[in-house]
């Protein structure tokens, strides 16, 4: 067998247009464009690309990015004064500050200081709560990326046996909520996790998302499976692999998602549908 592809890349692309167009729709209609502020804390070579493509995507739609970039010794309470400034400003529907931050910053503490209808990223303790109480308001954006993948390649989710390897707060928990909100049966697999490879191969949809580079082989999965890739991992070669071994995958599997060009794209553009939303609801 070999798998049928869920191009991320193709699917954030359409997302992206659909966006644009409804931004072009409120500046028709007299109002404003979306705002949304990012907040990038010292010079983490990741976080600068991840905001630099932030802030592109944001001029692709129409989307007004306010940039705050601030030296990685700002103090906590200077940011949480930022905070409190965008949370005041109406012309910002969204706030995200790129993570990590510096060590003597509370990570916990600025996130909570973010107005939960701002929060786009979905990770504050109202959003997650809402989320596992099947009533989101705003979901973090990768798992609300690999839902969207789902549906628009078709695949039905309710009765699923799920299992999502990685337990983390930003993709791994609210992953399995949104699974067990679309009807799934979740497993949530992590590194205490006792005989991983059987529970993968009980499932019919597997999400991984822990950061080991093709950790995942093709025979641990089952026949005609799901496999959603969440892992981007450089190899010492250069090239860049997922958490999912794909060569061997693909051949197992029913449907995967390739690294690059699957999951990440896809969480790129929710963040952007998620600024968007939150606009919407603000007027
Ligand atoms: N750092 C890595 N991923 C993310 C993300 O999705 N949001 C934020 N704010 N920081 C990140």
């Amino acid at each position: 067998m070999s798998a049928r592809i869920i191009d991320g890349k193709a699917i954030a692309a359409q997302l992206r247009q659909d966006i644009k167009q409804r931004v072009d729709a409120r500046l028709a209609a007299g109002r404003r464009a979306p705002g949304l502020a990012v907040v990038l804390v010292g010079h983490d070579p990741a976080s600068e690309v991840y905001v630099a493509h932030k802030r592109k995507d944001c001029a692709e739609v129409g989307i007004h990015s306010i940039a705050h970039d601030l030296p990685a010794e700002t103090s906590q309470a200077a940011l949480l004064a930022l905070i409190d400034e965008l949370n005041a400003n109406p012309a910002v529907d969204g706030i995200l500050v790129q993570l990590p931050l510096p060590g003597h910053i509370d990570t916990d503490a600025v996130i909570e200081r973010i107005l939960p209808h701002k929060d786009v990223d979905g990770f504050h303790p109202y959003n997650l709560g809402r989320l596992a109480q099947r009533r989101p308001v705003l979901r973090p954006c990768t798992p609300r990326g690999v839902m969207i993948m789902l549906e628009k390649s078709g695949i039905a989710l309710a009765g699923l046996d799920a299992v999502v390897i990685g337990a983390s707060n930003i993709v791994g928990k609210p992953m399995a909520l949104e699974l067990l909100m679309a009807g799934c049966t979740v497993t949530v697999c992590h590194s205490r996790t006792r005989e991983l490879e059987a529970k993968v191969r009980a499932a019919d949809l597997v999400v991984v998302g822990v950061g080991r580079a093709e950790m995942v082989k093709g025979d641990w999965l089952k026949p005609g499976a799901v496999v959603i890739d969440v892992g981007i991992n450089r190899l010492a070669s250069g090239k860049l692999v997922g958490d999912v071994e794909f060569s061997s995958a693909s051949a197992v599997a029913a449907w995967i998602s390739p690294v690059p060009g699957g999951v990440g794209p896809m969480t790129r553009a929710t963040l952007l549908q998620n600024t968007l939303d939150t606009s919407e609801d603000r007027g």
